[in-house]
């Protein structure tokens, strides 16, 4: 006898973006969705492409550790996929509030000692920067590419989605990148799409602004050409001028100075002595036209 499953959140998204990490209800209301909201799933691909194209970005920028924050099922090509096919010897680690996608992205091949996975929640920083496997993979005196792809309109206000990113930001290095895509609410949805369809899979999520968005990246320095919608960063080949844009913000920026002293790094979270981080290496790396924080309007 077949076992039966309502379809799954997680696993419809993985089902549209083009991963294995599903089964038959979610196969089928991905189908359905599509049919309805086309644009939706558009959306979706999009941002999964946009993920593609920042990793590869900041890996040839010369970034070699990454951290994916709720990483989600895993889809080819990984951040590691992306990064290792630019420098060998590059590390990332995977974190996910979800334990199965731990399961998973824990078991995939050819990683070992390169990728770990930590299963915490996002909402607290500093027990994900102070988790060991953090810590024996990613140097935090060398530029790390912080990943949250799809992640912050899981966070609600009341969580402090701004505390959260300034703490991940005081954190790093000068050099290291911040990633963003993030579901927009000042984005029009083409008539095509059905309202109701559109209500419900937008439901769980907090939308934000361009602004909301662009606020995240704090003092960090936009990548050119800014906050856009996802399918607008650095495309790799020319956009339809009739498509209608796609209702997720995203950006890329650089840390371009030091953190103020008022925000715990993860050596002071690990009471490792100030002393010993001041001496730490302070790469830059050279990135063309940037673009302050506000970036393109
Ligand atoms: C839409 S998926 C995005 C996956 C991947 N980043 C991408 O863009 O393809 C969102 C993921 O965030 C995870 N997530 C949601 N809330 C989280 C939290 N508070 N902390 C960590 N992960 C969380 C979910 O379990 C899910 O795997």
């Amino acid at each position: 006898m077949s076992e039966h499953h309502a379809p799954d959140p997680g696993r419809v998204y993985n089902c549209i973006v083009g991963g294995d990490d599903n089964r038959e209800a979610d196969r089928v209301a991905a189908a359905w969705v599509n049919a309805a909201a086309p644009d939706f799933t558009a959306m979706l691909r999009a941002n999964r492409a946009f993920h593609r194209r920042a990793v590869r970005f900041m890996a040839e920028q010369g970034v070699t550790q990454f951290l994916d924050l709720g990483a989600g099922f895993p889809i080819s090509p990984t951040t590691y996929e992306i990064a290792s096919s630019i420098d060998p010897d590059a590390v990332v680690v995977y974190t996910d509030i979800d334990p199965e996608v731990g399961v998973r992205l824990g078991a995939l091949p050819g990683t070992h000692g390169s990728t770990a996975f930590v299963v915490d929640d996002v909402t607290r920083p500093g027990s994900v920067l102070d988790n060991p496997a953090v810590r024996s993979l990613v140097d935090f005196g060398r530029p790390v590419g912080v990943l949250l792809v799809a992640l912050l309109h899981f966070v609600t206000e009341e969580q402090d989605p701004m505390r959260l990113v300034g703490e991940l930001r005081s954190a790093l290095p000068e050099g290291s990148f911040l990633v963003i895509s993030h579901a927009a609410c000042d984005v029009p949805w083409d008539a095509r799409n059905s309202e109701s369809v559109l209500k419900d899979a937008l439901a769980d999520l907090t939308r934000r602004t361009r602004e909301q968005v662009t606020d995240f990246f704090g003092d960090f320095e936009l990548i050119d050409p800014g906050v856009v919608t996802v399918a607008e960063w650095r495309p790799d080949e020319a956009l339809d001028p009739a498509a209608p844009p796609l209702g997720i913000h995203c950006g890329v920026a650089r840390k371009t100075r030091p953190s103020s002293r008022t925000a715990m790094s993860p050596a002071e979270h690990a009471g490792e002595p100030a002393r010993t981080r001041l001496d730490r290496g302070q790469a830059t790396i050279g990135v063309p036209a940037t673009t302050r924080a506000g970036g393109r309007q």
